[in-house]
């Protein structure tokens, strides 16, 4: 079978090639294709997968097909994350689970997709044991979708493309977002910081920044059509325009020029501690720059940090954190931490507890080290047990939840800004959404809030959420 599969040691590879920037453009004889047909993605990981997400329902309703909200769709995407195992081990469970409904109706299109795609072992193991699926693509070839699909519903064989190249930039893709108030918006793609546990810079390809002014127009587009909220996405958004040969601008001119469009809040994802700079901590001090920055630290210890290749120590993470908090006061902090990396002792464990006390961290989002094929660090030899990786995780746990309440303590009997989301999940009658910290707010207020900025008064914090009445 002629297939195009990935090759992780090509992906590695950083030759210096330039990055096209090429428009997106629907042929029309895929226009129509759909009509009548129906299409569902399941979605796992980060926002760049949820972003992608709606770039591919986007096109999907391009071409005439309808979303729903159940697996018995004529075309069901899954999109991938290879990032830890357990993400890979749901993502064969849900495959596991479709093969019933392949079975049922064998017109059905299984297409995979995203950061997993683009492994050689995850194709090998599909061929091997997973018969069921139709259509795989990779990271770089999203736009290619109409593409695949038509040659799949025309011809009996797989069909399996997947470049393992640095990657160029694809403008003007159509979007289905899931949300009419609050949008992804990627600014850059790929990651070049080669962290020693992580598959992403393998997947994901070279960092490269999107044209500000494709950026600008786009925020401002979103504006016009009444959104209040855009995430700005990358893998290292601190690396934004490193890689512009003509211009000097970089992360906080952008969030200058964002700022002026008039969006009424801005956040960003996920900065790396090495890049954030003085310049950037200013900009912060825009009003509708949110008070919250998520800066992953992934351990306090400074030979671990090293064997990472984070390229900071304990000392300058901290630093930062100072200049940070005086630019910034009051401003929110969260962060990513992964215990028993290969070779962490306790002393190492316990300099990421200290460290966690000196920031006071908000929030984090925790992880025992898995293992990636084809990174560095899964040749590192390691004898910390999966026992003792969950009794580190557990103390790492109460530390953080401590931090949580705290920081959302301050909050108690204060006016906080809440962009309402809708109802809560648990109680039709009270309303939620996220204050410019980024607190969960839950809340008795007017329903006909829920897509605007209100002011709400906090009544407790809760560990994991604010509770309140909407003022005014
Ligand atoms: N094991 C555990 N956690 C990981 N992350 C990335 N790679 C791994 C891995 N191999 C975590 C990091 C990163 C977050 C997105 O996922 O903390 O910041
Ligand atoms: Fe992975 Fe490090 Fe890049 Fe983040 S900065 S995507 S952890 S390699």
């Amino acid at each position: 079978m002629d297939y195009n599969k990935p090759d992780l040691l090509k992906a590695r590879k950083r030759t210096g090639s330039e990055t096209l920037n090429i428009d997106f453009k629907l042929d029309e004889k895929y226009i129509g294709i759909g009509s009548d047909k129906t299409y569902h993605i399941i979605t796992f990981g980060c926002q760049g997968n949820e972003a992608d997400s709606e770039v591919m329902a986007g096109i999907l309703e391009l071409m005439g097909f309808k979303n729903i909200d159940g697996e018995q769709a004529d075309v069901l995407i899954i999109n991938t994350c290879a990032v830890r195992e357990n993400a890979e081990d749901r993502f064969y469970g849900t495959l596991g689970r479709l093969k019933g409904l392949k079975q049922k109706n064998n017109d059905m299109i299984i297409c995979i997709c995203g950061c997993m795609a683009q492994e050689e072992k995850t194709i090998t193991k599909l061929l091997d044991k997973y018969p069921q699926f139709d259509l795989v693509f990779g990271t770089h070839n999203i736009h290619m979708l109409p593409k695949y699909i038509y040659k799949k519903m025309n011809t009996e064989s797989r069909v399996i493309e997947v470049f393992s190249k640095e990657g160029d930039i694809i403008e003007k893709l159509p979007h289905l977002r899931v949300s009419n108030k609050k949008a992804w918006v990627n600014i850059m793609f790929g990651c070049d910081e080669f962290c020693t546990y992580c598959i992403v810079p393998y997947t994901r390809g070279k960092e490269r920044s999107r044209r500000p002014q494709n950026i600008i127009e786009e925020v401002k587009d979103l504006v016009k059509k009444g959104y209040l909220e855009v995430t700005l996405l990358g893998q290292n958004v601190n690396a934004y325009g490193k890689d512009f040969t003509d211009i000097d601008y970089t992360f906080s001119n952008l969030l200058n020029d964002l700022s002026a469009t008039g969006i009424k809040r801005i956040r960003f994802t996920t900065s790396h501690p090495r890049d954030l700079d003085e310049a950037t901590m200013i900009a912060m001090q825009k009003e509708n720059v949110m008070p919250h920055l998520h800066l992953p630290v992934q351990s306090g210890s400074n030979s671990v940090l090293k064997k990472m290749n984070r390229k900071y120590t304990h000392e300058e993470y901290i630093e930062k954190i100072k200049r940070l908090k005086e630019l910034n006061p009051g401003i929110s902090i969260t962060t990513d931490i992964i215990v028993a990396f290969p070779t962490e002792t306790i002393e190492d464990f316990n300099e990421t507890l200290r460290l966690c006390d000196e920031v006071e961290y908000e929030g984090a989002f925790t992880f025992i080290y898995s293992k990636r094929e084809g990174t560095p660090a899964a040749k590192y030899p390691t004898d910390i047990t999966l026992e003792e990786a969950h009794r580190r995780l557990d103390i790492l746990h109460d530390k953080i939840n401590a931090g949580y309440l705290k920081g959302n303590k301050r909050f108690e009997g204060t006016v906080v800004k809440v962009l309402v989301d809708g109802t809560s999940k648990n109680d039709p009658n009270t309303l939620c959404g996220y204050s410019e910290h980024n607190k969960l707010v839950n809340f008795k207020g007017k329903k006909e809030s829920i897509g605007t900025i209100v002011n709400v008064k906090i009544t407790e914090a809760k560990t994991w959420f604010l509770i309140g009445e909407q003022v005014e």
